[in-house]
């Protein structure tokens, strides 16, 4: 995605509004420390209005911020199934990734700060989406999240799992949960870098 696109994906998912407290499930719950609850945000478009399913172009990267308004992070539809996984850390704790959500549980949220040195997306250093069709120019893998400072690479259907490059835990996913065709962002899963 080059920085027109990233301005485009921007202006298509605004900042999510805040409203009530969350009670997450016993599912998330038994995550060992693993899945942090934030105030559940519902994901709006830029004219304030909820995000639907079919505002979603899929493999396109739309950015909304969350747990904090200065924390951006990436909402993909990857066109198809993602099932749920088990992500292992290096330390050998496991933790189970939802998978996908929407009616063809295609749709997956990340953060875009990078687990390694915190990258984020700005004008000289991005952590991009490279669709299936479109490999990255420097590592030649598709369907992958890419941060471009060191080459980090990270499999958005296998729950953020690292690939290739240098960080040493996974990209945090943030847990989407679809009510009546709206969706909100409620938490955090993985090793939870924001503060
Ligand atoms: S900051 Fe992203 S790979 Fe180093």
């Amino acid at each position: 995605m080059d920085r027109r696109d990233f301005l485009k994906a921007c202006s298509t998912v605004a900042v999510a509004s805040m409203i009530d407290p969350f009670v997450f499930s016993n599912l998330l719950s038994a995550q060992e420390g693993m899945f942090k609850a934030y105030k559940k945000a519902l994901l709006v478009k830029e004219d304030g209005s909820p995000l639907r399913e079919e505002d979603l172009k899929p493999h396109n990267a739309y950015i909304f911020f969350y747990p904090h308004a200065s924390a951006p992070c990436y909402l993909i539809d990857l066109g198809e199934e993602v099932k749920p996984v088990d992500v292992k850390l290096k330390d050998g704790k496991t933790y189970k990734w939802q998978g996908g959500v929407g009616s063809k549980k295609s749709i997956v949220a990340y953060s875009a700060i990078c687990a390694h040195q915190w990258s984020y997306p700005t004008k000289q250093y991005s952590i991009n989406y490279y669709p299936p069709d479109k490999p990255s120019e420097t590592t030649k893998k598709s369907g992958i999240i890419q941060c471009c400072a060191h080459l980090g690479v990270y499999d958005p259907r296998e729950g953020g799992k690292v690939v290739d490059g240098p960080p040493e835990v996974p990209l945090a996913s943030v847990v989407i949960q679809e009510e009546g065709g709206k969706f909100y962002a409620i938490g955090i899963l993985g090793v939870d870098q924001f503060s």
